[in-house]
């Protein structure tokens, strides 16, 4: 899509749909939940609100990974215009904070609990200068693979471990006809696949290169090591990959046209809308060599500074959210872990239990990292200096040790 018409698609989904005021007010919330499953999981929080007398006010932003989703933003609170609630990954909330734009929530927080409940690794994006910014919906991470049952079986049924095991599923799946990887090229689901490919390179090697930013790091043989691999997965990719959405490639693993997804755990929210079930229909693992450690990102509502006579509805949505009701009836469909430590995993299925059992092993053990992808690794400047390298290497323009090389000069102009 060129720049111009994407400019004009965003100007387009800026009409936001219209709203309905009730009783106890409206909120308008901004967000990027526009897929089959996304959607599903935000009617359970529209749905709360509007038992509560609560209108809601839809503006989505459609666009994984939310980059489409901040610049409509951006637009809007220069306008002065700020909705209500915007969702938010990590550094971006507390770039708004600094900026001043952002409400506050100590109230409810304190009502509440939350200090108690919220983990750290969360506080740390929903608190600034000790004050609640941001309600936490969720954990999501993104170094999951998500594979066809039927696919797996045909490979021998064994879920691959090692980087080796991954590249035989691949080769077997691409002997049963079908295209091995589902994927979408675009610089977000690029960079969620390099997410795991880095952190498949050890803990320490993720945390040095892509939160500490050590230059040596990322121009090291390492790094090329891994731009090797997104060259060799790149292989398995079919020809329209181009531009697709995430949903789209999940889909294709859904009807098995394809074999497997490298995705967040959103993706399974989109499994369980087509009505599959996981270890039956479909089974979701760590990606090869991430065992026991997560990169995780974390939903949250960051809620603005609105007119007085819209903060009641403003902090009855923060309520809910952080509510253990809400939290395990949204988290089931969205295919996320809960926000809070509190919470049962009874009402989870195999797949949400393992994600709430990886992240409480990978808090305890020092390997839960922020995923860079999803915006808890570092700025968005920084971010999207990593993307451009990543997305131009993943379609051929560099060489695995050019890539490495204009990676940490990109970080090192964007720092
Ligand atoms: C968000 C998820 C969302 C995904 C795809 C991620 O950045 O954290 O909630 O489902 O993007 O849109």
């Amino acid at each position: 899509m060129n720049k111009l018409f994407a400019g004009t698609a965003l100007a387009a989904l800026m009409i936001a749909s219209p709203g309905f005021a009730q009783e106890n007010g409206q909120v308008e919330v901004l967000h990027w939940w526009t897929s089959g499953g996304e959607a599903a999981a935000l009617d359970v929080l529209r749905a709360d609100l509007e038992t509560q007398g609560i209108g809601w006010q839809d503006m989505p932003v459609a666009g994984g990974g939310g980059s489409d989703a901040m610049t409509v933003l951006r637009a809007r609170v220069t306008g002065g215009n700020a909705p209500t609630a915007v969702q938010m990954l990590g550094f971006d909330i507390l770039d708004w904070a600094r900026e001043g734009s952002l409400g506050n929530l100590d109230e409810i927080a304190s009502e509440q609990g939350w200090d108690e409940v919220v983990p750290e690794a969360l506080q740390a994006f929903s608190r600034y200068e000790d004050h609640w910014i941001a309600a936490p919906v969720n954990v999501h991470s993104t170094n999951w693979m998500w594979i066809n049952n039927d696919a797996l079986e045909a490979a021998g049924g064994e879920i691959p471990e090692t980087w080796e095991d991954l590249i035989a599923m691949l080769d077997n799946f691409r002997e049963q006809g079908i295209t091995p990887i589902g994927h979408g090229g675009q610089d977000w689901q690029d960079a969620t696949i390099f997410d795991a490919v880095v952190l498949s390179m050890g803990t320490d090697f993720y945390q040095q290169t892509m939160i500490d930013l050590d230059l040596e790091a990322l121009r090291s043989e390492t790094m090329v090591d891994v731009f090797d691999r997104m060259e060799i997965l790149r292989g398995y990719v079919d020809d329209n990959f181009s531009g697709r959405d995430w949903n789209l490639a999940s889909a294709m693993v859904i009807n098995g046209e394809a074999g497997v997804q490298f995705m967040g755990d959103w993706a399974k929210g989109e499994f369980l809308n087509a009505g599959l079930e996981p270890g039956v229909d479909f089974q979701c693992a760590r990606y090869p060599g991430t065992q026991g450690a997560v990169t995780f990102n974390a939903d949250q509502f960051a809620m603005f500074s609105v007119a007085e006579e819209q903060v009641p509805a403003q902090l009855a949505m923060a309520s809910s959210i952080m509510s253990p009701e809400f939290q395990v009836a949204f988290n089931t469909v969205k295919g996320s872990a809960p926000a809070r430590t509190d919470i049962s995993d009874e009402e989870f299925d195999a797949c949400g239990q393992k994600a709430m059992a990886d992240l409480a092993e990978a808090s305890e053990n020092g390997t839960l990292l922020g995923s860079m992808a999803h915006g808890h690794a570092n700025p968005a400047g920084v971010k999207n200096a990593m993307y451009d390298v990543i997305t131009a290497h993943f379609n051929g323009e560099y060489t695995s040790e050019e890539a490495a090389e204009e990676l940490a000069n990109a970080v090192e102009f964007a720092m």
